[in-house]
């Protein structure tokens, strides 16, 4: 009866092929100790898992991230999630367009089709429950009716921010181009907005934020974010006061997105995100090419200077 009324309520384009979530990451770093501590007091629920880390939002019995010990940080592989019936034809499509299935790696057996991207990064499609949100994540402005007197609380008083899901993930590779048709051709994701070959935003098309992948040019490949989502601005404002008083206080914010009208605050590496553009199953959303100078941020402080390297491949 569920998997019925999934066909029929809107969560799923009919007819198209094409995952519908991107089900979690995987990264090696060089301090687990660190890694958990970071995440930690970033509000996730962080376990130990095998031989490394493994990356929950509190309340939802979902992984979104691995961690696993590595000489430096490094993304090791991006996994997608599909429905069940799609798997099959998936598979076809992988071989109609001579893309090289490989095994999983060593320690992450899964039924899922594995196989590099246009830049070499390991990505899996594997049969999932959708994780992501079926229509627009709920937002909440926090305000006072008239006559409150006090339309906030006291700052001991004030609540931790927890992050309610992964949002997406933002990867650099070496040709912005490319990267647009290997995950439209092979994945079925589809491009929500670029600007200039520098940037693009691509979204699944089974009811999804308006990005859950976005990539950056770069030398190679790289994790550049993941973005977590939360339900209001003021959440973005004591995560980061979260984030500055566990001694993470380097990154950017708090600002807004032009492309996918997201608010932010990067916390370096993670970041948080709230009320993102949200593309639903029936609707075709058109996509723009857009000026960089005029759509990276709306408002917020000038980005760091080393906002945008690649410290995957330069140091
Ligand atoms: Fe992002």
């Amino acid at each position: 009866m569920t998997q019925i009324r999934r066909l029929t309520d809107g969560t799923r384009r009919p007819g198209v092929l094409g995952v519908h979530s991107l089900d979690h990451f995987s990264m090696t770093v060089p301090n687990l100790e660190q890694a958990w501590h970071f995440y930690q007091s970033f509000g996730l629920d962080v376990r130990e898992e095998g031989r490394g880390l493994a990356l929950y939002a509190p309340g939802l019995e979902h992984r979104w991230g691995i961690l696993n010990q590595g000489q430096s940080k490094k993304l090791h592989y991006l996994s997608f999630g599909a429905f069940e019936d799609d798997l099959p034809r998936f598979r076809d499509r992988l071989s109609v367009l001579h893309v090289e299935r490989l095994a999983p790696p060593p320690g992450f057996e899964s039924n899922g089709l594995w196989f590099h991207d246009h830049n070499g990064v390991l990505v899996e499609i594997r049969v999932a429950e959708k994780p992501s949100p079926n229509e627009k994540s709920s937002f909440t402005a926090y305000s006072a009716p008239a006559g409150v007197q006090q339309g906030t609380s006291y700052r001991r008083n004030a609540p931790p921010t927890r992050p309610r899901r992964l949002a997406h993930l933002a990867l650099y590779t070496a040709d912005v181009g490319r990267a647009i048709g290997f995950y439209r051709d092979v994945l079925g994701l589809r491009l929500s907005d670029s600007s200039e070959g520098n940037v693009a935003f691509m979204h699944g098309p089974h009811g999804s934020d308006h990005h859950m992948v976005a990539f950056a040019r770069s030398a190679g490949p790289g994790l550049h974010h993941c973005s977590w989502d939360v339900g209001a601005v003021q959440e973005i404002g004591l995560g980061a006061m979260q984030m500055a008083g566990k001694g993470y206080a380097a990154g950017w914010g708090l600002g807004r997105h032009v492309l996918g009208s997201n608010y932010f605050h990067y916390v370096r590496d993670p970041w948080d995100s709230a009320d993102v553009d949200y593309i639903p199953a029936d609707h075709a959303w058109r996509s723009g090419d857009h000026p960089g100078e005029d759509s990276f941020f709306l408002w917020g402080p000038n980005p760091p200077e080393d906002f945008v390297r690649n410290y995957e491949i330069e140091t």
